[in-house]
């Protein structure tokens, strides 16, 4: 089965076409990255009014130019319904049934937080899920943070989650304080390189139990970051780093040139960073992946398998210290393709071609729901 995937769930709009779940013929991703930096973070009449601009030229590039495929050849349309930005979801959501109309096929919605954990098993030598449920999935990402037990598609377990930040939102908002430029997430882990992780020790966001609202989940497995980006305010506030260092100089004695890119390798920023910015930010990056690491080794049971997903989980420190942790308690690490990692409709795509999701009438009565959860 090829079904189309539209993915505008925040600030990538993406379509793509994917054969039985697996075979990702096209996925076509373009980041509104530049249109949101100047203000730190995403604006949502922005991000919608994007996506409306670009997603037919999107969609007719993953179909007709990428895909090798014709209009004729799908068989269906998957498009995220939730969780994200309503003003985003909706120009989606009504793609996606304008599509599914036009050409006569089945309409399929999609809970975005389930099509990240599928992106571990897109690709031809992905692994199949049946073989490797039940597993424990980190999802992090700029809007979720979220450990969830995957019995099978359609089957998860949420065992603990963010109670405020998510850990790219952390990412994000430590870079912004450190004028390192938006996204955070890469601009921080291109700013660590050479820094000292040890040099500022910050919060890992362990808070007493009683002050924590996990709204009934184990609190051993919930995150908080919220803790973290202030104590990294209250450290530059007294220790101020000199103001001529956002800026682009030629004076500092020990200085790198700091480039960040998304996944595509897009620039962009440039920003000068020095060698105390380069360890402020090693520390700061050092506490959210312990934070992320020392749970992920508290959820898993008698699971064989251990899986990150999410546009952080792009982040290389992450990667290396999941590695660690899954040899030392004994389980075998997924990760997805990085091209899978951040938002993308490869994977909405992909689910779909499982047969999950809602379908048919249903779909095509359903709203954007902004908050859906999982589990
Ligand atoms: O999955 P994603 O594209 O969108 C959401 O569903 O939210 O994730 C975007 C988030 C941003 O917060 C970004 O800063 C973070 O992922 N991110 C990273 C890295 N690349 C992207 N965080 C840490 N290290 C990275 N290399
Ligand atoms: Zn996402």
């Amino acid at each position: 089965m090829n079904v189309l995937g539209v993915e505008t769930s925040c600030d990538e709009t993406s379509a793509a076409v994917v054969g039985d779940g697996r075979y990702v013929f096209s996925n076509v991703v373009l980041s509104q990255t530049d249109l949101h930096a100047p203000y730190g973070g995403v604006v949502p009449e922005i991000a919608s009014r994007s996506h409306v601009e670009s997603l037919p030229d999107v969609i007719r590039e993953a179909v007709v130019n990428r895909s090798g495929l014709t209009w004729n050849d799908l068989d269906a349309v998957a498009v995220t319904y939730g969780p994200g930005l309503s003003s985003s979801l909706l120009v989606g959501i009504a793609a996606g049934k304008g599509l599914a109309l036009r050409l006569n096929k089945p309409l399929c919605v999609i809970n975005h937080l389930e099509a990240h954990i599928y992106s571990l098993f897109l690709g031809e030598d992905a692994p199949h899920f049946e073989d490797v449920c039940p597993f424990v999935a980190l999802m992090v990402s700029g809007g979720h943070t979220c450990l969830v037990r995957v019995e099978g598609l359609g089957h998860y377990i949420l065992l603990g989650q963010t109670v405020d930040d998510a850990g790219g939102e952390a990412f994000d908002k430590g870079a912004s304080l450190l004028g390192l430029g938006y996204p955070g997430g890469p601009a921080i882990e291109k700013a660590s390189q050479g820094g000292k992780a040890d040099f500022v020790r910050f919060p890992r966001g362990r808070q007493k139990k009683e002050k924590l609202r996990t709204y009934g989940l184990d609190a051993d497995l919930c995150f908080s970051f919220s803790g973290l980006r202030t104590a990294l305010r209250y450290y530059l506030k007294e220790h101020p780093l000199p103001k001529v260092r956002s800026q682009r100089s030629a004076t500092f004695a020990e200085s790198s040139t700091c480039q960040s890119h998304y996944a595509d390798g897009t620039a962009t920023a440039a920003k000068e960073v020095t060698s105390e910015v380069s360890s402020i930010a090693a520390s700061y990056q050092e506490a959210i992946v312990d934070a992320l690491v020392e749970r992920c080794g508290k959820a898993v049971r008698d699971e064989k398998y251990l899986a990150a997903v999410g546009g952080v989980s792009l982040n290389k420190r992450l990667r290396s210290r999941m590695s660690e942790l899954s040899k030392s308690i004994g389980v075998k690490l997924m990760l997805a393709k990085p091209e899978y990692c951040a938002d993308n409709a490869a994977m909405i795509a992909g689910l779909a071609g499982t047969g999950q999701g809602i379908w048919r009438a249903e779909a095509m009565a359903m709203d954007a729901c902004p908050n859906l959860g999982i589990g």
